[in-house]
């Protein structure tokens, strides 16, 4: 517990959102084990898995869920948006039509996010002031040779929605790290 450390210790609910096979349970593995799986099944729902980092000497935690992109987890998955004070909202680079989706999964976020007050805590905390943070993520960037979705497109949504913006690939790790921090570190 954080008394044991004398200091505050926070907890933060982080989904992740976007169309199924863009990347998002790769980001995820990347970002918490440095794994990334070639060949990984589709998520089922939801799965989560909580991160550590250490911000101004102090200890956050970080729920982070996956979420499935698949048309038929609609329904089960939006549930878990609840409560959530970041976000990252994926597309693949080389898929058009992913990018497409982003307006409706920032829609279907933006009303579940914001449909409850409740804020995931551990011990009092002060940040009742949080702020909720929100990503927009174009993975796969790897893929520079079948780029369908320019960075200057990326930017400009980003821009548009008030979003944070960073091309990630989990491949080769670029950005993966960076990308889960800055969202951190923004809500924290
Ligand atoms: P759902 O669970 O169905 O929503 O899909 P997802 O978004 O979790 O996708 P997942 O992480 O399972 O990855 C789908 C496929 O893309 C897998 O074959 C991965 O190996 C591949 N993939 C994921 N990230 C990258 C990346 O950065 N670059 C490349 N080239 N392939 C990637
Ligand atoms: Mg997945």
């Amino acid at each position: 517990s954080s008394d044991e450390e004398g200091g505050e210790e926070y907890l933060f609910k982080i989904v992740i959102i976007g169309d199924s096979a863009v990347g998002k349970s790769n980001l995820l593995s990347r970002y918490a084990r440095n794994e990334f799986n070639l060949h990984s099944k589709a998520t089922i729902g939801v799965e989560f898995q909580t991160q550590s980092m250490e911000i101004d000497g102090k200890e956050v935690k970080a729920q982070i869920w996956d979420t499935a992109g698949q048309e038929r987890f609609r329904a089960v998955t939006s549930a878990y948006y609840r409560g959530a004070v970041g976000a990252l909202i994926v597309y693949d680079i080389s898929r058009r039509t992913t990018f497409d989706s982003v307006g409706r999964w920032l829609d279907e976020l933006k009303i579940s996010m914001f449909s409850s007050p409740i804020i995931v805590y551990v011990e009092h905390s002060a940040h009742s002031d949080t702020t909720v943070a929100m990503m927009l993520v174009g993975n796969k960037c790897d893929l520079e040779n079948i780029r369908d979705v320019s960075v200057e497109e990326g930017k400009s949504l980003a821009e548009a929605e008030g979003l944070f913006f960073m091309e990630t690939s989990a491949l080769d790790s670029t950005n993966v790290k960076k990308a889960f921090e800055i969202v951190i570190r923004e809500i924290y």
